[in-house]
């Protein structure tokens, strides 16, 4: 046997050490307090394997996201043997697909020991891919052009399950070629039953070869993990399956794994898992994480029996079992709102204002949290159907949900399918690039491209122009100057006055891009946007970033507190698109006061009532964030 540099304890991918990792000190005691069991026995039908050294003792967890934590002997070498057998299985599943694989392999558990001379007469084939029966009958149906070839291929995919090329131990597989009779009688009873054809010799040394390869339990605890993590090494980030295979291997690991102790294993442990007469065991908490452990002290059913005891007592104190109850789906949606509650950014002109007073109520914002899946989706669905009546455009926030499954997918565009039907709409905002690319995988809902907002702010502004294009007949997106007479700002004038403001505004054209308003300059006039779009911004940190903090729409006064604090700018306005501004000079505005000091005071007032109900907006706001 190989000996690998050795490593006592510790934890790597994060910053967890003994001292202050729970779970790796849990593992250390664990480690310790089982290390001092010598029950079973090392194997021996296989002579090589007699050799090992029965304190040996090593147990590694990796999480699914690549942290690992390990102890003992977690990195000393032994042969793999039947933990092999469910990853073959994944390849042969890859080569040959579901159907074929299932009509010359059952998976039924047989009940029996794992080198048991049983077969499922009734379908003419092996009972299950994790007895020696179906393991040789499973690495037969490897495909490859010579033998060469299709050993490499066994190889490569475990060299992708464990992150680096794997060695087989030479005298190991010559020990068991030399005295695996039992396996080559299992084989020639296939090969007389027709349950496998070809040179069995060949398929026999790939069986012994794929037992032999080398690892740790380290290793296994990756491998383990890279199935959690549905078929991708979460250390290198390679893909070892394709992700539809990993259910089906985790299942035969389910019911089989275990031979003959699997019931009682999936009764008292709930976790997929693989035992191997090298002394390793292997046990998959889908999604979470894989553990590997490394005894070759033996039970009389070929299990680790340290193996056994750590992972039952891992699954009883941290509550693994896969059927445990579980009380995830409650949380799903953080806050919800209605658009007359929280409005975009946008600042808006009175008319404009006055639509959205009636309409924004039928905009509706769910945050959502967490990952998405049946249950959390029906608990959105109970929410959202008794309201869905009175909801015009509904904006799903993604900026806290992780991940979603084919069934969240398939579940959103239907919805989306029902919504349209009634002539409503669907957004989101905040997609990640995981559940934008898995929104998008469902075509058939005819996503656009409006359908995806960058965050929630911009969905909402898309929203509220749509209410006010459907009502004033498409003033949102309208292009033409706005006349002075029409600004919110000059509210209240009568046509002298207007003609007085008239003679000192000058009209200025900005081009898309260009800032109109710099942060530090003096503020010494009014702006009013007359026609486009513009966006005030705020530099952050180094000043290469830049936050938007709101969008001035045509009709409305920007820069207006020049009026009564000079000073300079705090913050830059630039133009979206082609603009057009009416701008008032305060040196001339306070000159033309002087004579008509109303002027001044109608603008005042006009700026005021802006303002409060511009604060009226931003405390509703805060009071839904308490809700
Ligand atoms: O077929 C055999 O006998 C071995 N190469 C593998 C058996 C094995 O690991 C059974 N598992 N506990």
């Amino acid at each position: 046997m190989q000996q690998n540099p050795q490593h006592k304890y510790g934890a790597s991918g994060g910053a967890a050490s003994p001292e202050i990792s729970p779970i790796l000190a849990s593992l250390q005691q664990m480690h310790s307090k089982y290390g001092r069991n010598f029950d079973g026995a090392v194997a021996t039908y296989i002579p090589e394997l007699a050799k090992a050294d029965p304190v040996l003792f090593g147990i590694a967890l990796v999480t699914a996201d690549g942290q690992v934590y390990e102890v003992g002997n977690s990195r000393h070498l032994f042969t793999i043997q039947s933990i092999s057998k469910p990853f073959v299985y994944g390849l042969a599943l890859e080569d040959r697909g579901v159907d074929y694989v299932l009509s010359k392999v059952g998976v039924e558990p047989t009940g029996e020991a794992f080198n048991s001379i049983v077969f499922d007469e009734r379908h003419n084939r092996p009972f299950n891919p994790m007895v020696n029966a179906g393991a040789i009958a499973t690495t037969a149906l490897i495909e490859g052009d010579s033998y060469d070839r299709r050993l490499a291929r066994i190889l490569a995919v475990f060299a992708r399950f464990v992150g680096r090329n794997v060695e087989i131990d030479r005298s190991v597989f010559q020990s068991e070629r030399a005295t695996g009779h039992r396996n080559r009688a299992i084989a020639h009873l296939e090969l007389n039953a027709g349950m496998i054809g070809g040179e069995i010799d060949e398929h026999l040394d790939l069986y012994f070869q794929q037992c032999s390869i080398l690892v740790g339990a380290r290793d296994l605890a990756v491998m383990a993990a890279t199935l959690a993590n549905n078929g991708i090494n979460p250390l290198t980030g390679e893909r070892a399956i394709e992700e539809r295979y990993v259910k089906n291997l985790l299942s035969v690991m389910h019911s089989c794994g275990m031979y003959d102790y699997a019931g009682e294993w999936g009764y008292r442990i709930g976790l997929p898992a693989k035992s191997g007469v090298g002394g390793g065991v292997i046990a998959v908490l889908p999604g979470q994480f894989g553990i590997g452990i490394f005894s070759p002290l033996l039970d009389d059913r070929g299990n680790s029996c340290r193996g056994i005891q750590v992972c039952e007592e891992l699954s009883e104190r941290f509550n693994l079992h896969m059927l445990g109850a579980r009380s995830v789906t409650a949380s799903v949606v953080r806050r919800r709102y209605r658009g007359d509650t929280v409005r975009s950014k946008r600042l808006r002109s009175r008319s404009e204002q006055a639509i959205l007073g009636r309409k924004a109520a039928g905009v509706c914002v769910y945050e959502l949290q967490g990952d998405l899946f049946f249950g959390t989706m029906e608990q959105i669905f109970r929410r959202l159907v008794p309201e869905l009546e009175s909801i015009s455009h509904l904006i799903l926030d993604f900026k806290r949900v992780a991940a979603m499954d084919d069934c969240a997918r398939a579940l959103l565009a239907q919805m989306n399918g029902m919504l349209a039907g009634k002539g409503r709409r669907l957004l989101f905002s905040h997609l990640t690039d995981a559940t934008d690319l898995a929104l998008r995988e469902e075509r058939a809902a005819g996503w656009t491209e409006s359908d995806f907002s960058p965050d929630t702010d911009a969905a909402l502004e898309w929203c509220e122009n749509e209410l006010i294009v459907a009502e004033s007949g498409g003033s949102a997106r309208d292009n033409a100057a706005l006349p002075l007479a029409a600004m919110d700002i000059v509210a209240g004038f009568d046509p002298g006055e207007l003609l007085l403001l008239q003679s000192i505004v000058k009209e200025v054209r900005y081009g898309a891009g260009v800032a109109i308003i710099k942060e530090g300059d003096p503020a010494d006039s009014i702006f009013l946007l007359a026609a486009g779009l513009a966006s005030v911004r705020l530099k952050l940190g180094d000043g290469a970033r830049r936050k938007r903090l709101s969008t001035i729409a045509p009709g409305v006064a920007f820069g207006e507190l020049a009026l009564f604090d000079g000073g300079t700018r705090s913050a830059d306005v630039i133009a979206d698109v082609p603009a057009i501004c009416y701008v008032l000079p305060i040196a001339d505005l306070n000159r033309l006061s002087a004579g008509k000091p109303e002027i001044n005071a109608k603008l005042a007032r006009n700026i005021g009532r802006e303002l409060s109900a511009r604060l009226r907006r931003a405390d509703a706001e805060i009071r839904s964030l308490e809700e």
